[in-house]
């Protein structure tokens, strides 16, 4: 298997789609966090191993949002795109809306960034293809992920000390 050398962000975007059942509910009827930060994570992951063509762990969640309740019967979709990488790690940022089947009536519901490290067969981090940026929105999302990156570092120098 040939290793790319880079790979646009659209190269491995993904949208992961789940109906929403009376079993995936919270105590308040609508559906559980636990439920959504899972399915967001898988995303997130199947994103990174595309652009990775590498097994990928999580090694940082954050800036999730729940801005808007699920509702039992909706169509969860979860989308996730790479935005920014560094040698070994990949950070994606999936957005979340939940589509009422009925009407076809969307609600953006949640947005997250994550971010994957690529092992080797030894389970050691390991270089990732760089992202090949190809739209004006490409360049701002790595931009962004660029700075939230750096933030991500320097909190855990600080939590080292
Ligand atoms: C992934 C793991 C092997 C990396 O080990 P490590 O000693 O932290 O490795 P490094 O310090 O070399 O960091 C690897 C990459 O992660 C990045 N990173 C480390 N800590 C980070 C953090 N808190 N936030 C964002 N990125 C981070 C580093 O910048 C580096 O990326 P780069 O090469 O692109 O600069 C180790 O942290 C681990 O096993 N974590 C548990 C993963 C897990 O179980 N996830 C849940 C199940 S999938």
């Amino acid at each position: 298997m040939t290793l790319a050398a880079k790979k646009t962000p659209d190269g491995s975007r993904v949208t992961l789609h789940q109906l929403m059942l009376p079993e995936h509910a919270n105590a308040l009827g609508n559906v559980h966090g636990g439920l959504i930060m899972k399915m967001v994570d898988e995303a997130g992951a199947i994103a990174a191993m595309r652009h990775a063509q590498r097994q990928c762990v999580t090694i940082a969640i954050d800036s999730m949002t729940f801005d808007k309740p699920v509702h039992l019967g909706e169509l969860l979709v979860c989308d996730a795109k790479v935005t920014y990488v560094g040698r070994t790690s990949v950070e994606v940022s999936v957005r979340v809306h939940a589509e009422h089947l009925i009407t076809g009536a969307t609600t953006h519901t949640n947005s997250a960034h994550l971010v994957y490290v690529a092992l080797d067969e030894g389970g050691k981090p390991c270089e990732v293809p760089r992202l090949e940026l190809v739209t004006e929105e490409d360049r701002r999302a790595w931009s962004e992920g660029e700075l939230r990156q750096g933030e991500r570092l320097t909190r855990r120098a600080r939590a080292r000390l």
